[in-house]
């Protein structure tokens, strides 16, 4: 099988979690594209949805599913979107499709988070993935001397704005072994936005895509 075929086995077995009458929300990426074309498959059974990127509301749209502003929608019952990498907690690292600040909101708002990703996502130590970070533009500089300081390699995304107008550096080098400790550092930082740490409100749910099928965690 596949890494795309995990993704989308994984995807498929997220259906399950959709409610007849629910709004439900909807992450970025490939694996979150899977997901969306799952979902048209039982679009009438669902209110709205709400997009966590530009492209993914374009994705939903083009499949006649209705897309909903947060505000308008209010809380949500279910997000479902990929990640990058995993641990056994559940803590994730987003962001490497640029829409972390959206996706960390939608899912906030969500009473469930539920994770779908091919098997290889989950690691032992999160940090093999350069970890993002969204940056009012200003503070790029100033926020590349405090990620040295905290033992990370700074690499700003050449050419990349993100939905907000604000700048990603993705931060190489690090080894998270204390992910809710480490997201709340980077939040503290003056022009930070968002880090693609998701600790504090980790998945509630893993579906992991495996050759053998979708497995939860
Ligand atoms: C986008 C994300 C994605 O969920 C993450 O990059 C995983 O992408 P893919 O499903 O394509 O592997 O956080 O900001």
């Amino acid at each position: 099988m596949t890494q795309d075929e995990m993704k989308a086995a994984a995807a498929a077995a997220a259906i399950e979690y959709v409610e007849v009458g629910m709004i439900v929300g909807i992450g970025t990426g490939s694996t979150a594209n899977h997901f969306i074309d799952q979902l048209a498959k039982i679009k009438h059974k669902i209110d709205a949805t709400v997009a966590s990127s530009v492209a993914s509301e374009e994705r939903l749209k083009g499949h006649g599913i209705t897309v909903l502003d947060l505000n308008t929608a209010g809380a949500l019952s279910l997000y479902v979107d990929g990640a990058d990498e995993s641990n056994k907690s559940l803590h994730l690292i987003k962001g490497g499709g640029g829409a972390l600040t959206r996706e960390k909101i939608v899912a906030a708002a969500s009473e469930k988070f539920v994770c779908i990703a091919d098997e290889s996502k989950l690691v032992d130590v999160m940090g093999s993935f350069p970890l993002p970070v969204e940056v009012i533009p200003m503070a790029q500089s100033y926020i590349g001397r405090e990620i040295v300081k905290m033992g990370g390699t700074p690499v700003l995304r050449e050419g990349f704005i993100t939905d907000n107008g604000n700048v990603i550096i993705d931060v190489h080098n690090l080894s998270i072994t204390d992910a809710v400790k480490m997201e709340a550092d980077f939040n503290r930082l003056a022009g930070v936005v968002t880090v693609g740490l998701f600790a504090e409100r980790p998945a509630d749910v893993l579906i992991l895509g495996t050759p053998n099928g979708a497995v939860t965690v």
